[in-house]
């Protein structure tokens, strides 16, 4: 069954991009059914628009509390026909009105290793903590943020010299490949949820191994 996505921006959306090109290319039985934003200058709205893609802007400084907020994004995304969450640099705290209601449907890329460094600055403590390896991690979303049973890890190594910015964005690309490649076993409706592990059910897709300075566990399939 096709799954009907609501993607969730505050910002540039370069993860909600990777997800538009995997859909168009055939490689995620998925739609966009809304790409919503609480900031009008998220240039995620403009990538959304570029493809042809439903976009709201909910300004969340308009409501008095989160949960008014909350409310009204779930009646925007249940207006536009989508019951699974994407959220792709989504930058405000859910409560527990919005988790409620789609769960366990929601799904969030962090830009580290968790359980470590969770929280908004995750890639600049990652640098300034020294580690050896960073990395992002595509979870299911429940009360506690950034908490949630874990889909997918990639690892990348942290280089003398590298800094916020440097491994920011070694970061990203594996977060470009590792979201759609979580989507894709969704709709394939291979995972599912016990307790805290996540079982991926296997596929034939040939798997792609480790790779020079990057690791990905589950491995990648092929395409991704
Ligand atoms: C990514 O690093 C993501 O992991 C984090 O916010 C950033 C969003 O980047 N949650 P983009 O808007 O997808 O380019």
């Amino acid at each position: 069954m096709s799954l009907a996505l609501a993607v969730l921006v505050s910002g540039s959306g370069s993860n909600l991009q990777a997800i538009i090109d995997a859909i168009e290319a055939g490689k995620i039985d998925a739609e966009i059914k809304l790409v919503l934003s609480n900031k009008e200058t998220a240039y995620g709205i403009e990538r959304a628009k570029k493809h042809g893609l439903p976009t709201v802007v909910i300004n969340h400084t308009a409501f008095e509390t989160r949960e008014a907020f909350d409310r009204a994004m779930v009646q925007e995304i249940r207006s536009h026909g989508a019951d699974v969450i994407v959220l792709a640099g989504f930058m405000r705290i859910l409560t527990p009105i919005f988790i409620r209601e789609f769960f366990p449907k929601i799904i969030n890329i962090h830009p580290a290793l968790l359980p470590s460094f969770t929280g908004a600055h995750a890639q600049r403590d990652a640098a300034g903590y020294g580690v050896r390896l960073a990395g992002c991690t595509v979870h299911f979303v429940d009360e506690i943020m950034d908490s949630g049973p874990v889909i997918v890890q990639a690892a990348v190594p942290v280089n003398a010299g590298d800094d916020e910015d440097t491994v920011g964005a070694r970061i990203l690309e594996y977060e470009h490949r590792i979201y759609p490649q979580a989507l894709k076993w969704l709709a394939e409706g291979r995972l599912t949820v016990d307790g805290r592990h996540v079982h991926l059910a296997p596929s034939e897709a040939a798997l792609i191994g480790p790779e020079a300075g990057g690791l990905v566990n589950p491995p990648l399939e092929e395409g991704f």
